[in-house]
């Protein structure tokens, strides 16, 4: 049977990818997100949307933005949050995080947050759980990462002023990117003008994915009148000896230096979804320059992940 992350209500149960899901449901999220959203120093948002639900954070993967905002995100709402870094060394089709979802779904966890390296294991274990239990993900190996994508449709469309007519460029290591692809999905279906890709050929996606985007050989090309341009990192994690650029010459084609950002529109927004390399694909004078979002990136996640949670919160208590 086909996944589905819906429940036989048409509510959001699972969230594992973005690719499918209707705009006005992303257009939803991005609204609530808004909501959560407060002044620079004054005191966070709160509610007690999750009063009684548990969240379990797993993460096999090391994460900083991403396990601390959905941590803050659960507290924010009032739900109890425990957090687990575990580490597997051995394990078939995913069968060893079965066994500690299974454990940590009888002490009461309704909420699941996983990041994984490996590709499916988030729908195997959404497979798997009790009726009233949730899967999120916060990172399936390189092919999801559904919380950044909403956050950086959020950045993008606070920064530039909506979608329609907009430009944006994504450079660097998009073969391994999860960030890339939750991105491309989000951008595409609220509407983006034009999502161009560049970066080294050995680390531009496989043809056939990201068919709705532009692909540019030259950074030059793809910056040229952009609205909006994210960079990643090399992911060398997800990539063997041989393939990895080296460093310096990376920089000197790839890297987001002040000139190069000058060739795009003067009001261009610089995202980057961290953890940063300063002085590889992007130069501190531009990471910490005005043209640069990426703290309020780090901002617009957790109230991205508020929304998220309270919505599949909100659709399990409507219906039992
Ligand atoms: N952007 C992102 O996923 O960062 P972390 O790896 O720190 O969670």
């Amino acid at each position: 049977m086909h996944f589905t992350q819906f429940n036989a209500h048409g509510h959001l149960r699972h969230l594992l990818t973005l690719e499918g899901l209707p705009a006005p449901l992303l257009t939803q999220l991005l609204d609530r997100a808004e909501d959560f959203l407060r002044p620079g120093g004054s005191l966070p948002a709160r509610s007690t949307a999750l009063a009684g639900i548990t969240v379990g954070n797993l993460f096999t993967e090391p994460s900083t933005r991403t396990r601390a905002s959905f941590e803050l995100a659960g507290k924010r709402l009032g739900a109890d949050v425990i957090n687990l870094e575990i580490q597997l060394s051995s394990r078939v089709k995913g069968e060893t995080m079965l066994d500690t979802i299974y454990t940590l779904q009888a002490m009461g966890v309704d909420l699941f947050v996983i990041r994984d390296a490996e590709a499916g294991v988030h729908e195997y274990v959404a497979g798997h759980v009790e009726d009233h239990v949730s899967i999120l993900s916060a990172g399936e190996a390189h092919l999801s990462h559904p919380t950044q994508g909403l956050l950086d449709a959020l950045a993008i469309r606070r920064h530039c002023g909506g979608f329609a007519g907009k430009t944006v460029t994504i450079v660097g290591d998009l073969r391994h990117s999860r960030v890339a692809r939750s991105a491309y999905h989000a951008l595409t279906t609220l509407g983006i003008g034009e999502l161009r890709l560049c970066g080294p050929a050995q680390l531009l996606p496989p043809a056939g994915e990201f068919h709705r985007a532009r692909r540019c050989t030259t950074l030059e090309e793809g910056l040229a009148g952009a609205d909006a341009v994210m960079m990643l990192r090399i992911q060398r994690e997800r990539m063997a000896e041989a393939e990895m650029p080296e460093v310096a010459d990376y920089h000197a084609q790839w890297g987001l230096t002040p000139a190069r950002l000058g060739l795009a529109k003067r009001d261009c927004v610089v995202l980057h979804p961290g953890p940063m390399n300063r002085g590889v694909e992007i130069d501190s004078t531009v990471a910490d320059g005005p043209q640069s979002v990426i703290q309020r990136q780090v901002t617009y996640g957790v109230a991205v992940r508020m929304a998220v949670l309270e919505h599949i919160a909100n659709g399990r208590l409507a219906h039992g």
